[in-house]
């Protein structure tokens, strides 16, 4: 089976301003958004906590165009790592996208900006993600060149990607790794079109992940792939299950009640849409959740 056939369309279609407009009317961005500020984000996660889950924090941005606003989204990354770092009852780690930081203007800047947020950290984990197929060299670069900066520094990798096979050997051992699908549009030379070629790769990944002594980060809503990686059997330290903020609350809930380690990924911030329009693609399902929410605001706003 393909990929969901509809996520070009669907991607293609939300470049339209009017799509924008009517996601905003919707509210249906509040879905997998936890909110504009970091005091929702901190809101959200304690509730997690509340529930037995750990958190990742995201502050929503990507591929900014001056050096400014990679600063301000550096200063934003340092203000939430502070606020997980003092507030002790909560298990919070940050991830970070390099195009926020600055990737497009200069790798310079970049590594620049990420060794900011990592001096601020404490003993917060910080991850980065990991974004289209032409970010990749530079991201696993600027990975390779922090490792050893802070004890607690990860990076995600994606399974869809064919090069994924090989970069996964030029991680140092022992990192800490989040394994996706991959959330990118991208074209048959670079990733598998097929479902079943992504989720086998996604196997082998996780195998080798777990033969190089990694810490993984499975993150995935896919039962099948969760429980495999489950009857691994590995140890807590090594195997933290991960999932999108609400996406698939009742797999988060039975891993929980299994005893077993989930943190969920929670978004927030002001530029929700790009992110907002990932998650619609992915599920065609979400679409009409989209729409039928569009129509019953409209009504509500006659
Ligand atoms: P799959 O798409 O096969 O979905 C399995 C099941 O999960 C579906 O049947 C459905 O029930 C549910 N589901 C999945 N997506 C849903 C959605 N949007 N809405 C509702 N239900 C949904 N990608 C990337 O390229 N770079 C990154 O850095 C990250 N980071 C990241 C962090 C974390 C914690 C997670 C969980 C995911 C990412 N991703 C990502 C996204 C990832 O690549 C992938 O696009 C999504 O997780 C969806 O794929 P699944 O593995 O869930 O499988």
């Amino acid at each position: 089976m393909r990929m969901s056939s509809l996520r070009r369309p669907i991607l293609w279609f939300a470049e339209h301003p009017w799509f924008r407009v009517a996601a905003l009317r919707s509210g249906v961005w509040r879905r997998f958004v936890a909110g504009e500020t970091l005091d929702d984000a901190l809101a959200a996660a304690r509730r997690l906590q509340g529930k037995g889950i750990a958190v990742m924090l995201d502050h929503l941005g990507e591929n900014v165009a001056t050096e400014a606003d990679s600063r301000a989204a550096t200063d934003a990354y340092v203000a939430a790592a502070e606020a997980l770092h003092a507030d002790t009852a909560l298990d919070g780690a940050i991830s970070v996208k390099l195009t926020q930081l600055g990737l497009d203007l200069s790798y310079e800047l970049c590594l620049e900006n990420v060794r900011r947020v990592l001096d601020s950290a404490g003993s917060t984990l910080v991850m980065i993600d990991m974004e289209s197929h032409d970010y990749v060299d530079r991201t696993l670069s600027v990975y390779r060149e922090l490792h050893g900066a802070h004890d607690r520094f990860g990076i995600c990798l994606q399974a869809y990607l064919k090069r994924t096979a090989k970069d996964v050997f030029e991680l140092p051992e022992g990192a800490v790794v989040r394994l996706v699908k991959g959330a990118y549009l991208e074209t048959p030379d670079v990733a598998f079109p097929s479902r079943g070629e992504v989720d086998a790769t996604f196997r082998r990944l996780f195998a080798t992940l777990v033969a190089r002594d990694c810490t993984v980060h499975l993150a995935t809503h896919d039962a099948r792939l969760v429980e495999g990686a489950r009857r691994f059997g590995l140890p807590q330290e090594r195997l933290e299950f991960q999932m999108l903020y609400g996406i698939r609350t009742d797999l988060q809930r039975e891993l929980v009640a299994g005893g077993l380690p989930v943190r969920v990924y929670v978004p927030f911030g002001t530029e929700w849409y790009p992110y907002l329009t990932r998650r619609l693609a992915e599920r065609p399902a979400n679409l009409w959740f989209f729409l039928s929410n569009l129509v019953r605001g409209l009504a509500r706003s006659r």
